[in-house]
């Protein structure tokens, strides 16, 4: 039986899986390995299951020890992992696509209504019991006819669209390439930034966490937006500048953002605290117990195929 280490806790069932196929360390206490720690206790170990908490930087993964053949990430991201590190030491890094769009595109479809619809102002003064019903009462942006741009037009990017459209949105989207007819499904493609976030009344951001995107929405590009545009982002906290996005909200020129996910998870800059349209949510993107299960799942199994193998249709490095 191969060796692994499991760096956060994972659901019961899954967790009975991986020990019914390896002789596997869990993580009873769901305690957060410092990469000391985790270097630690990888030891001896075959490969590990990583989660997006973990931070599997050049310097760790240059300290791992050389039985480690495998980084299962229990997640699609893998921005916590530097992949060349990894690769130079002949460890494989390996995500889990596709499972988790449905439950991700219905956090970014929430973090578009919440933003737009003013939640975060409503759920205060309904739990308050200090509001009244009227005409002009807590007056929102409705998404009916409203354009949509999608920043990056991947698997969730695409769900998100669907649903945005069901609603009446008008779909815009950037990505490296174009899309096929088919899986553009009527979405009008810009190939320029800046051409994409003159039209992003509600912006979604979907797209990885690479070189390429990290602060991608910043000061000089969240110029580009409508005046009044909305701000959402479902992928990862890095490609926004937190400061140049706050100073957007307080200048109105952004008139609300929905957020999932953070620079330097869980702490999240206090400038959105302070905002009261700021709808905000702590990373619940994946975050049902079909999905999760389903990420744990492959997770493990990618690790196995990859035992068997030597290879992974999951590999991403
Ligand atoms: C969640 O954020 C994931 O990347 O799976």
């Amino acid at each position: 039986m191969k060796k692994i280490l499991i760096t956060r806790r994972l659901l019961r069932s899954s967790e009975e899986k991986a020990s019914k196929i390896f002789d596997a360390k869990f993580n009873t206490n769901d305690e957060l390995y410092s990469q000391e720690k985790l270097i630690k206790l990888s030891a001896g170990c075959d490969g590990i299951l990583t989660a997006l908490t973990d931070k599997l930087d050049a310097e760790t993964i240059n300290k791992l020890p050389s039985s480690i053949k495998i980084l299962s990430n229990f997640a699609v991201g893998f921005g916590n992992i530097d992949l060349e590190a990894a690769k130079k030491r002949n460890i494989i890094v390996t995500n889990t696509p596709e499972v988790l769009t449905d439950a991700t595109a219905e956090i970014g479809i929430l973090l578009i209504l919440g933003a737009c619809r003013r939640a975060p102002e409503g759920i205060e003064a309904a739990k308050g019991s200090n509001w009244k019903w009227s005409a002009d009462y807590l007056i929102g942006k409705q998404l009916t006819g409203t354009r949509l741009g999608i920043l990056g037009m991947g698997r969730i990017g695409r769900k998100i669209a669907s649903i945005a459209k069901s609603l009446g949105m008008i779909i815009h989207y950037h990505n490296r390439s174009k899309l096929s007819d088919d899986k553009e499904d009527g979405a009008i493609y810009h190939k320029d930034l800046k051409s994409f976030l003159g039209v992003s009344d509600v912006l979604s951001v979907c797209c990885p966490a690479t070189k390429e995107t990290v602060d991608l929405i910043n000061k000089e590009t969240l110029e580009y937006l409508p005046q009044g545009a909305v701000v959402t982002n479902v992928a990862r906290g890095d490609i926004v500048n937190d400061d140049a996005l706050i100073d957007a909200l307080n200048r109105r020129k952004v008139y609300a953002v929905g957020l999932d996910v953070y620079k330097g998870e869980p702490n999240l800059n206090p400038g959105y605290l302070k905002h009261k349209s700021a709808f905000i949510l702590p990373h619940l993107g994946s975050a049902s117990k079909h999905t999760r299960t389903a990420m744990a799942d492959l997770a493990i199994d990618n690790m196995n195929e990859f035992f068997k193998s030597g290879s992974c249709k999951n590999k991403v490095n």
